[in-house]
């Protein structure tokens, strides 16, 4: 056996299950098909929810983030309504975002796992995965054997194979296209923009970098949108005319996002459970994934413990039956906010009858206590 656990991938589910295995004592061995430095450098989220900066503390992750995390707390909605923000520090149950990027996460929990005698093989790719013998084959045809796998390979892995899973999944109809901009952000707060050219994202990352959005036609080339055009439709859909003007600098990532999601129920077999975007892919309309990828984590490892260090089974049996809901519940959040930033285009009954509920829907957000209450607790709630 060359571990109790194998762990496909290291990316935050992967790398807070191991931390957490390795401080109860139990053997775990990650595989990472990526090089340390390319997974160290990988710019992914940022938002991490109160939940999530809860588990990195109790489990002695969080020194990195605690000294370098920047507090966020109000989002802005900017439209031909005019503009309002949410303060949600001081709404709903009054949680706050910690935004922390989260190729620095990712390389706080390699170290810590290293520190606590945990073992990371990079460079290797997981080709198939056994669920009865808890068995890893890999690329250079080798195998792992272990009394458990977690499948934390994300959306393109290849544990999920390994469960006979129903897939339940959405494709939006919306696409975005995804910006990192060496420029420091325009604004305090994280905007969105609801604009008839369709929607805009404002989100601070640190002093250096600022991540936006533009929402911009299915089967769009990233390449087609050079660094001007792109400040420039950024400059009108954020109405800079009226809220000033954007710090622009080079754009050092554009990429094309579907929004897409997807669930597997269940999300275990025999030996194998998944956790993270494995298990699930939600839109980044919300910012969960990386917070879905941690809640899951921590319900596994402390399920795989439970079962490896006092032989009650109980946790792990029902391991699926206890994240679904949860997945669920952001699920619906961020199928409710892709409703709120975006409406068809055009000047057909249809169009126009969604944009009135979309206006309807923002006024009442602006000006319904409760409404907003709702907003805070789901917006950073997992
Ligand atoms: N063998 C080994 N490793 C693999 C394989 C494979 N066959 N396939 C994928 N991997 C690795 C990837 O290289 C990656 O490092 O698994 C890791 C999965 O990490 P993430 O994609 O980050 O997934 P997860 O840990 O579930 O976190 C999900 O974090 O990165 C964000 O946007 C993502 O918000 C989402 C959340």
């Amino acid at each position: 056996l060359t571990a109790d656990v194998l762990i496909c991938g290291a990316g935050p589910a992967g790398l807070v299950l191991g931390n957490m295995l390795r401080a109860d004592g139990i053997r775990c061995l990650i595989v990472e098909r990526q090089s340390r430095a390319h997974v160290e450098q990988r710019a992914r989220a940022g938002f991490l929810a109160e939940n999530s900066v809860r588990i990195l503390t109790e489990n002695g992750l969080a020194e990195g983030l605690h000294a370098n995390g920047k507090r966020h707390d109000t989002c802005a909605f900017r439209g031909d309504h005019g503009e309002f923000e949410l303060k949600y520090s001081e709404l709903g149950r009054g949680e706050v975002h910690t935004v922390y990027p989260q190729q620095d996460l990712v390389r706080d929990l390699i170290a810590q796992f290293i520190d606590r005698g945990g073992e990371i093989r990079f460079d290797t790719t997981v080709v198939k995965v056994d669920p009865h013998d808890a068995v890893l084959v890999l690329d250079d045809g080798t195998t792992l054997s272990g009394r458990f796998v977690a499948g934390c390979d994300g959306q393109h892995g290849v544990s999920r194979q390994a469960v006979p899973a129903k897939v339940l999944q959405r494709d939006h109809g919306v696409t975005w296209l995804a910006l990192l901009a060496e420029a420091p952000p325009s604004m305090a707060a994280v905007t969105y923009a609801i604009h008839p050219n369709g929607f805009a994202g404002h989100m601070a990352r640190t002093q250096k970098i600022t991540r936006y959005y533009l929402q911009v036609p299915q089967g769009t080339d990233a390449t087609t949108w050079s660094d001007e055009k792109v400040w420039a439709e950024l400059h009108t859909r954020l109405r800079a005319h009226q809220y000033g003007s954007l710090k622009t600098g080079m754009i050092i990532e554009r990429r094309v996002v579907d929004m897409t999601s997807h669930v597997l129920e269940p999300i275990q077999h025999g030996c194998v459970f998944l956790a993270g975007d494995s298990a699930s892919l939600i839109s980044p309309s919300a910012a969960k994934g990386a917070n879905l990828a941690l809640m899951a984590a921590e319900v596994l490892a402390k399920a795989l413990a439970r079962q490896i260090n006092s032989g009650d089974s109980q946790r792990l049996t029902h391991y699926s039956a206890a994240v679904l809901p949860r997945i669920w519940r952001a699920q619906e959040f961020s199928h409710w906010m892709i409703n709120l930033l975006h409406s068809p285009a055009g000047d057909d009954g249809h169009a126009l009858f969604m944009r009135s509920l979309q206006r309807a829907r923002l006024e009442s957000l602006r000006d319904n206590r409760a409404h907003q209450d709702y907003f805070a607790e789901n917006y950073i709630g997992i």
